[in-house]
C-alpha cells in the first residue's frame, strides 16, 4: 500500500479523530476566560446528567501553592450555588455585576456547582434521570469531584473545604464521609481539610420543637400559640417514630403554615422580618409545594434570573439553548421529600471520629435552622470530646474597627462553632465581614495572605 506523504498524515490523522471523537454535548466541556482566572464547563456524572460548575481562581494560574479550594453548596434542596451562592452571597461580583468586597475569593479558589442536578444550569436528557434518592445525588458529587479534580491535578494538593448552607450542609456531610470512604482514595488526591455547616439542617425535628419558644422570647407569638405549635412538632416525632417520614414532613409544612399565620407572616430566614415571601399559592396547594415555593422562591429572584439567563449565559456561551436557569426543579426537590426530616448527626460524629475539621456556624436571627436547634443537636453528638467542647469558653470576635460584637467562638479539638451576630439563615450576605473573617478562621494558615485578626 502507499504511504501518504508525510505532510498529508498529521490532517489525516485529525480529519479521523474529528470523525470518531463523540458529540460534544454527552461529553464534559469546559471553557474559560483568557486570562485563565475563571473556568467553567459541564461534567457528566452519569449518562444523560449533566452538571455545571464555575471555578474561580485567587490567582490567574492555578498553582500547587497551599491556597484553598473552597466549594460552596447552596441549600434547597434545589437552590443554584452558581446563581444563588455566587452572586448573593460569596462571589467576586454582585447580582449588578459589581466588585463583592467581602468575596470569599479573598481567602482562597471558589468552586460553586448546580447539585444535585436539576438546578439552575444542570439538566438531565432524560427525566428519568433527576436523584430520586439521597445516596444518587451524594455519589453523583463524588463522581463530580474525582473529574474536576482528574482535569485539575495541580489543585489536587490545595487544601480542600466544603461548605454548605442549609440542606447543603446535609450535602457537605454526606460527600465528606463518600469521600473518606471512596475505594480508589490512592488514585487521585483530594485534600479534604474540613467542612463547614451554616444555618445547616442537620436535625430537623429539633428544629421544630425550637421554634416556639424561640418566636415566644422575640414577643412573636404568646404562651397559648407557642403550647398550640408543639402539638405540630409531637406530631412530627409520632410520624417520624413510626417510619413515615413523608407524613412528617407535610407536618412541617403545616406547622410553619400555622407560625406564618399567628405570627403575621414572620420570615423564616430573618426573624426580624415579615411579610418576605412572595410565593402565592392556590388554597389547595399540596404541603410539598408549598414547601419547595416558600423555600426556593427565595432565592429564584427576579433579577437573578434575568442575570443568569441574560448576561451570564451570553458569557458562558456553553450553555444548551433550551435549558434555561432556574432554581426550581420540582422533581428534584420531590424526590428527596421522604429524606427532610431524617437527620444526620450520626453522620457528623463519624467524621469527627475520623478526624475531620467541623465548622458549625449560625446565624443568630434564623428560624428555619435556628441557633437553639442547632445546639440542641450539637448536644446529641456521642464524640468523646463532647463535654470539653461543651465546658470550653466562648471569645468574641469583632470587625475591623466595629466596637459591636460580631460574633462569639468556641473552638475544642475538631469541632469549631461561630454564634454569628446581625445574621439570619444566610450568614455571609447577612454580616458579610464576619462571614469572610470567619471563613479566614476556617481555613486557618493554608489561607495566604489572611489579614490579622482581631480575636479576644
Ligand atoms: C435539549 O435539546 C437536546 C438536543 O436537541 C435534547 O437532546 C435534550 O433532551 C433537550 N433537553 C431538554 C431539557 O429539553
Ligand atoms: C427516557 O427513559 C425511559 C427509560 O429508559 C425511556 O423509556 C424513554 O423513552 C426515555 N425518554 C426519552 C424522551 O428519551
Ligand atoms: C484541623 O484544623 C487544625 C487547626 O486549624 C489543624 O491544625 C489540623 O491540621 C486540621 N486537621 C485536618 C485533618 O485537616
Ligand atoms: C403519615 O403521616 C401523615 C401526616 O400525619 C398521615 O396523614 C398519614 O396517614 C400517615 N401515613 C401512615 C401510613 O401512617
Ligand atoms: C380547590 O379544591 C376544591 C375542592 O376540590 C375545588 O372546588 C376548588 O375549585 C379548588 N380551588 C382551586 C383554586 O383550585
Ligand atoms: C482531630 O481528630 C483526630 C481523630 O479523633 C485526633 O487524632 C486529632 O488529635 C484531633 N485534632 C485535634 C486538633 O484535636
Amino acid at each position: 500500500m502507499a504511504m501518504a506523504p508525510r505532510h498529508l498524515l498529521l490532517p489525516l490523522l485529525l480529519l479521523l479523530l474529528l470523525l470518531i471523537s463523540p458529540i460534544p454535548s454527552h461529553a464534559d466541556i469546559s471553557s474559560g476566560t483568557s486570562d485563565g482566572t475563571e473556568e467553567w464547563g459541564y461534567i457528566d456524572v452519569r449518562p444523560g446528567v449533566h452538571l455545571f460548575w464555575w471555578l474561580y481562581c485567587k490567582e490567574n494560574v492555578i498553582t500547587s501553592s497551599n491556597l484553598p479550594l473552597i466549594m460552596w453548596l447552596q441549600g434547597g434542596p434545589g437552590g443554584s450555588g452558581v446563581g444563588f451562592g455566587n452572586f448573593k452571597e460569596v462571589g467576586p461580583l454582585t447580582v449588578d455585576l459589581k466588585p463583592r468586597p467581602s468575596t470569599w475569593l479573598n481567602v482562597g479558589h471558589m468552586l460553586f456547582v448546580d447539585f444535585p442536578v436539576g438546578t439552575g444550569f444542570s439538566y438531565v436528557e432524560n427525566s428519568t434521570l433527576f436523584v430520586r434518592e439521597k445516596n444518587q445525588a451524594t455519589k453523583d458529587l463524588l463522581v463530580f469531584l474525582e473529574k474536576f479534580f482528574g482535569s485539575h491535578k495541580s489543585l489536587g494538593e490545595a487544601p480542600f473545604f466544603v461548605i454548605g448552607e442549609s440542606y447543603g450542609g446535609r450535602f457537605a456531610t454526606e460527600l465528606a464521609i463518600a469521600l473518606l470512604k471512596r475505594s480508589n482514595a490512592d488514585s487521585l488526591d483530594i485534600n479534604l481539610k474540613g467542612i463547614a455547616l451554616g444555618d445547616s439542617w442537620t436535625s430537623p425535628l429539633d428544629f421544630l420543637y425550637s421554634w416556639p419558644s424561640l418566636l415566644q422570647s422575640f414577643s412573636l407569638i404568646d404562651e397559648a400559640e407557642a403550647r398550640s405549635l408543639l402539638r405540630y412538632a409531637d406530631s412530627a416525632r409520632f410520624e417520624m417514630e413510626n417510619g413515615n417520614f413523608t407524613g412528617a414532613t407535610m407536618i412541617w409544612s403545616d406547622m410553619e403554615e400555622a407560625v406564618r399565620k399567628i405570627a403575621d407572616d414572620v420570615d423564616f430566614y430573618n426573624l426580624l422580618k415579615h411579610h418576605q415571601s412572595a410565593y402565592e399559592l392556590s388554597a389547595n396547594a399540596s404541603g410539598l409545594a408549598r414547601l419547595a415555593a416558600r423555600h426556593l422562591s427565595v432565592t429564584e429572584t427576579t433579577d437573578l434570573a434575568e442575570l443568569m439567563n441574560g448576561p451570564i449565559r451570553e458569557k458562558l456561551k456553553i450553555i444548551p439553548s433550551n435549558i434555561s436557569w432556574s432554581q426550581f426543579s420540582e422533581l428534584a426537590f420531590g424526590a428527596l421529600s421522604g429524606d427532610f426530616m431524617k437527620d444526620n448527626i450520626k453522620q457528623v460524629d463519624e467524621l469527627l471520629a475520623a478526624g475531620v475539621n467541623i465548622t458549625i456556624y449560625s446565624g443568630q436571627l434564623d428560624l428555619i435552622a435556628c441557633t437553639t436547634g442547632t445546639e440542641t443537636w450539637v448536644r446529641k453528638l456521642t464524640w468523646p470530646d463532647l463535654t470539653g467542647f461543651l465546658s470550653a469558653k466562648r471569645s468574641s470576635l469583632y470587625c475591623d474597627n466595629d466596637r459591636e460584637t460580631a460574633a462569639f467562638v468556641k473552638r475544642h479539638k475538631n469541632l469549631s462553632f461561630f454564634w454569628i451576630m446581625n445574621a439570619g439563615h444566610r450568614v455571609p450576605s447577612d454580616n458579610p465581614c464576619m462571614g469572610l473573617k470567619m471563613l479566614e478562621l476556617i481555613v486557618g494558615n493554608s489561607g495566604s495572605g489572611s489579614r490579622l485578626l482581631s480575636e479576644r
